[in-house]
């Protein structure tokens, strides 16, 4: 089953305000928490199937800025805008049935459920509301319709190397296999626009590059735009056509892999000799 595309587009349609072409544009976002200004003013403009990293000291206000577009925080100022559609206002679960998905930066997995329960969860608003993790979890009859939404959670389920976990309990999964579970629930819906928080974290070396070709598959394979928010930083300029890095809540440098590891700025603030 593809569902890739198969999102509502944001109402006004692609690039209807503005004539952007890119998927997502910043204008003088602003996120303050009482005198503290996490995100001071970024300006962003995020081509169709870009692979962005964003990195930065700690509190540099990398997760507040995903908080941001994935709507979990309305700025305080400035304009979010989705394929030219002005989506600053939207909350986060309008988003993300919109395409926009996101991994947090400690996993939100429901210990409770089993791997292919939690996949499911992401593409339970595709039932209209009929209860697809009723349909698994019991309700024969409802099964046939749910089949094709599950080929995909199992499609995904493999991809991220969990086959053999498929139907443990995810509280009992090591962290590793539950960063991979947080990730196979952020991709399962085919999202248009990823926002990964810190995906590596957690993770050993043979599921970092698990990680790295399920991440590259998916952007070769579709028009993905991703912001991947990483300290890892040979993970990052490894799979990233354009570095972003924050500091104190404002871009420092914005370029290419090899102009952000040069630039003497970023190594001062962040990067090191
Ligand atoms: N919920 C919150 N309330 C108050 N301050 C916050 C909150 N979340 C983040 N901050 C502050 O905002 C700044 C940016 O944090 P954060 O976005 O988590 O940075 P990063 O992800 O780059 O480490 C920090 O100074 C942090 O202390
Ligand atoms: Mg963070």
């Amino acid at each position: 089953m593809n569902l890739v595309q198969d999102h509502p587009a944001a109402p006004g349609g692609p690039g209807a305000a503005d004539g952007g072409e890119g998927v997502l544009r910043l204008a003088g976002v602003t996120v303050r928490f009482g005198g503290i200004t996490a995100v001071d003013q970024v300006a962003l403009d995020v081509p169709s199937g870009q692979v962005v990293g964003l990195i930065g000291p700690n509190g540099a206000g990398k997760t507040t800025l995903l908080d941001a577009v994935s709507g979990l925080r309305t700025p305080s100022r400035g304009r979010i805008l989705l394929d030219g559609a002005d989506v600053t206002a939207r909350s986060a679960s309008w988003l993300s049935r919109h395409g926009v998905r996101r991994t947090f930066q400690r996993h939100q997995a429901f210990g409770w459920l089993t791997v292919r329960q939690n996949v499911l969860v992401p593409l339970e608003w595709r039932t209209r509301g009929r209860g697809l993790l009723g349909d698994v979890l019991g309700l024969p009859h409802r099964r046939r319709e749910t089949g094709a939404l599950l080929e995909r959670v199992d499609e995904v389920i493999e991809l991220c190397g969990l086959s053999e976990v498929r139907d443990v309990n995810a509280a009992t999964l090591p962290i590793g296999q539950l960063r991979l579970l947080e990730f196979a629930r952020a991709i399962v819906d085919s999202p248009r626009l990823l926002l990964l928080d810190e995906p590596t974290s957690g993770l050993g070396r043979r599921e970092t590059e698990l990680l790295s070709e399920v991440l590259l598959g998916l952007v070769q394979r579709h028009e993905l735009t991703v912001i991947l928010v990483e300290h890892d930083i040979d993970f990052v300029m490894g799979l990233v056509d354009r570095v972003v890095c924050l500091v104190q809540g404002a871009v420092l440098a914005d370029g290419t892999p090899a102009e952000i590891r040069r630039n003497p700025e970023v190594i001062a603030a962040y990067l090191g000799s």
